[in-house]
């Protein structure tokens, strides 16, 4: 984690995706893999993580707060991202942990500034804010085409027992398309960050992509004889 402080390198990865991409699996199989190897790891999600931040978190899924407007939702998206900061990921890398996060800043450029068409500077300038400005070391977006991915969510939601569609699940297609184009815009844009693997490859070969990925960071940070 790169922070001003310039506190103990611990390390922050992130997931993205867009709806149904397999992130949450994929973050339990890195936690296990860590876990095994002897690293304190934690793993969070935004919006949420904390009680306040999962307080948030049910205002912005609820499917009945149709009326929520662009601003008010990147606002409280900030909000619950100010707290699961300050609250968990700051102290957990300071400590020397490593966090791995469902969903980050990037989610906010990606809905709320490809998706909603909010202003992207004002997206990234509340960002930094809100995160006082900590960026992750290595960012996983799992992509695939959004309708394969909504599909999957639909039925992951079905198997679970919940009938009931999330506020973002229900939006049109096109708005999933918007999202997914902003996520690999900005994979584009910080390729050395953000790490796009395509999840039709299944769940053995991206697991595989990730574990690499994440074995050579261990290795360089080591190298800077940070702990
Ligand atoms: P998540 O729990 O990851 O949903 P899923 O597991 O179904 O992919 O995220 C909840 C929703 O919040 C998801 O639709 C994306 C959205 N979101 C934003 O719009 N902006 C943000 O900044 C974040 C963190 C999430």
């Amino acid at each position: 984690m790169k922070h001003e402080a310039g506190f103990l390198l611990s390390l922050f990865i992130t997931f993205e995706g867009v709806e149904g991409s397999g992130k949450t699996t994929q973050i339990q199989r890195l936690k296990k893999y860590l876990t095994r190897k002897g690293i304190s790891c934690k793993i969070t999600r935004e919006p949420g993580g904390c009680p306040i931040s999962e307080k948030v978190r049910k205002i912005l899924l609820d499917p009945d707060h149709r009326g929520m407007v662009p601003l008010s939702e990147l606002f409280l998206y900030e909000a619950a991202r100010a707290q699961h900061v300050e609250e968990v990921i700051i102290p957990f890398l300071k400590k020397g942990g490593m966090v791995l996060c469902d969903r980050f800043s990037d989610a906010s450029i990606a809905y709320q500034g490809h998706g909603r068409g909010v202003d992207l500077a004002w997206v990234e300038r509340l960002n930094r804010l809100s995160s006082q400005s900590i960026k992750p070391d290595i960012t996983f977006l799992l992509d695939c085409p959004s309708t394969v991915g909504l599909k999957r969510a639909l039925r992951r939601n079905q198997a679970a027992g919940n009938e009931r569609q999330d506020r973002f699940e229900r939006e049109k297609i096109d708005f999933h398309h918007r999202v997914r184009r902003g996520y690999l815009s900005l994979a584009k844009r910080e390729p050395r960050r953000v790490k796009v693997i395509d999840t039709r490859q299944g769940e053995e070969k991206v697991f595989e992509k990730i574990r690499k990925i994440v074995d050579e960071l261990i290795v360089r940070s080591s190298e800077f004889g940070v702990p």
